[in-house]
C-alpha cells in the first residue's frame, strides 16, 4: 500500500473504525476467553508465516481456519477478537496502515461469518457428535460469508490503489479466484478444529496446524514458481526491447491485447495465462536477428528479409526448453502466419494456424499501428481498427478481429506516449516495423 488517494484513505478509515467500534463494544459476557487466547495465538502464528503470492500485493495464510473455528467455539464477537489478533503477527513488510486495514478486515469478516452462522441456525460452543450433520450447513454459510467479505474488502482496496496503466482485469484476477477457492477449502479446517476440541481440548489447533503448514509450504512453492516465471519472461522481454527503442513496451501491450481477445472468446484461465506469456515473448526471436538488420533505414536485401522472417523460428529455439510456456510456443512460432496462407515461417492457412498465433497476430498489428514509429506517427484507435477490418479474412482471423473490437469498445486502449529520444538513442531506432500491416518491409529485389 503506497501513497493512498483521499478516497482510498476514507475507505481504509471506514473499515478500521467499523472494526474498532465492533471489537471495543462487545458484548463480552459469557465469552470463553481461554478459547479466544488459544485461537488468537494460532492466528498470530499463521499470520507471522504468511505467504506472499504476488510481488507487493496479496499475501495468504491459513489463519482463516482459526477464525472459522472461533465462529463455532466463541461466536461472532469472539471471532472478531480472534481476527483482530492479526495485528500481532510478526510478519515484516506491511506498513502500519496496511496492518491496521488487514486486522480490521479480518475482524469484520470473522464477525460477519459469526452472525451468518447464528442466522443459519448454528449453536455457539464445542460441537459434539450430535451436532453433526446439522452444523455443516450453518458452518458452510459462515465460511462463504467469511471468504466473500474478506475478498470483497480486499478487492476494494486493490481497486482503489490500482495503477492507472494497468487494465482492470489483470492476471491477478485469475489468481484471486483461485485464492478464494483455496480460502474456502482451508476454512473447512475450522470445523475440524472445533470438532476436535471436544476430544483433545486446546490441543486441537496443534493437530490441525501441522497439515495446514504443510499445505502452506506447498502454496509457497507455487508462489515462488510463479515469481520465477515472471522474472524469466521479464528478463527476456527486457533483452528484446533494448535492441529497439521504438518497440519498448510493445511486448507488454501485445500481451495485454491478446489477453483481452482471449477473455472475450471465453478462453479458460490457464490458457489466458499462457497467452499472456506468449504476448510477452512473441518477438523474443529478434534476439537472433542481427541488430543492424532490425535497425536498417533503407530497403532490405533478400538475405536481410529472410533473417527477419526467421525470427519466429529463432524465438522458438530460444524458449522451447522453458516448460511452462507450453501452448505459448506455438503462438511465438506462428504469430506472422496469415489466414490466406501468405505469412511466414510455414505459410500455414486458416485453422492450420494455432489459435494462439491468430490471436497474437491481431494484438501485435494493432499495437504496432497505434504506436509511434520513426517513419510515421501513431494511428488513432479507430483508424487501427479500420485497418484490422481491412485485412480481416486475409491477414487476420475475422473472429478474433471482432472479439478485439468488442473488448476495445468496452475496456478502451491506452496508446503509448511517443518516445522522447536522447541524442545517443538515435543509433537504436528501427526505421521499419515487421508488425505494421499498413507498411510492409521494403525489400530491394521486390521492386
Ligand atoms: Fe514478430
Amino acid at each position: 500500500m503506497g501513497k493512498l488517494s483521499r478516497v482510498a484513505l476514507v475507505y481504509v478509515g471506514a473499515v478500521v473504525v467499523a472494526a474498532s467500534v465492533l471489537v471495543a463494544t462487545g458484548p463480552f459476557t459469557g465469552l470463553s476467553w481461554q478459547y479466544v487466547v488459544v485461537l488468537g495465538v494460532l492466528v498470530i502464528v499463521s499470520e507471522s508465516r504468511a505467504t506472499q503470492l504476488r510481488q507487493g500485493q496479496l499475501s495468504w495464510s491459513p489463519s482463516s481456519a482459526a477464525m472459522l473455528a472461533s465462529v463455532v467455539l466463541v461466536g461472532p464477537i469472539g471471532a472478531a477478537l480472534v481476527g483482530a489478533c492479526t495485528a500481532l503477527g510478526l510478519r515484516r513488510g506491511p506498513s502500519p496502515l496496511q496492518r491496521a486495514f488487514n486486522t480490521s478486515m479480518y475482524a469484520l469478516s470473522a464477525y460477519l461469518a459469526g452472525r451468518a452462522f447464528l442466522a443459519l441456525g448454528g449453536h455457539v460452543g464445542v460441537p459434539h457428535e450430535s451436532s453433526f450433520p446439522t452444523i455443516i450447513g450453518p458452518f458452510a454459510g459462515a465460511a462463504l460469508v467469511h471468504v466473500t467479505a474478506n475478498h470483497g474488502l480486499l478487492s476494494g482496496i486493490l481497486w482503489l490503489t490500482r495503477s492507472p496503466d494497468r487494465t482492470p482485469s489483470h492476471a491477478g484476477v485469475g489468481l484471486s479466484g483461485r485464492l478464494l477457492l483455496s480460502d474456502l477449502g482451508y476454512g473447512a479446517f475450522g470445523l475440524l478444529i472445533a470438532a476436535l476440541w471436544s476430544v483433545v481440548g486446546p490441543f486441537a489447533p496443534l493437530l490441525v496446524l501441522i497439515p495446514l503448514f504443510v499445505a502452506r509450504w506447498a502454496v509457497a512453492q507455487f508462489a515462488e514458481q510463479q515469481r520465477a516465471y515472471e522474472a524469466t519472461v521479464g528478463a527476456l522481454c527486457q533483452a528484446v526491447e533494448t535492441k529497439d527503442f521504438y518497440t519498448r513496451g510493445h511486448s507488454d501491450r501485445v500481451s495485454r491485447g491478446s489477453v483481452m481477445i482471449a477473455r472475450e472468446i471465453g478462453m479458460r484461465g490457464e490458457r489466458v495465462e499462457a497467452i499472456r506469456y506468449a504476448g510477452m515473448l512473441h518477438d523474443v526471436g529478434k534476439l537472433g536477428v542481427p541488430t543492424k538488420v532490425l535497425q536498417k533505414t533503407g530497403k532490405l536485401t533478400e538475405e536481410e528479409y529472410a533473417a527477419i522472417q526467421l525470427h519466429p523460428m529463432r524465438g522458438l529455439d530460444i524458449v522451447r526448453e522453458i516448460g511452462f510456456l507450453d501452448e505459448a510456443l506455438a503462438g511465438i512460432m506462428h504469430h506472422h502466419e496469415r489466414i490466406d496462407g501468405r505469412g511466414y515461417p510455414m505459410g500455414l492457412a486458416g485453422d492450420e494456424i494455432p489459435e494462439f498465433a491468430r490471436v497474437l497476430a491481431v494484438a501485435d498489428a494493432f499495437d504496432s499501428m497505434t504506436s509511434t514509429r520513426s517513419y510515421r506517427g501513431a494511428r488513432r484507435v479507430d483508424e487501427a481498427i479500420e485497418e484490422l477490418r481491412k485485412w480481416s479474412g486475409t491477414q487476420f482471423d475475422p473472429a478474433f478481429v471482432d472479439a478485439f473490437v468488442a473488448a476495445l469498445s468496452r475496456e478502451g486502449w491506452q496508446r503509448p506516449e511517443p518516445p522522447v529520444l536522447a541524442a545517443d538513442d538515435l543509433t537504436s531506432i528501427a526505421a521499419q516495423d515487421h508488425d505494421d500491416p499498413a507498411a510492409p518491409l521494403r525489400v530491394i529485389d521486390s521492386l
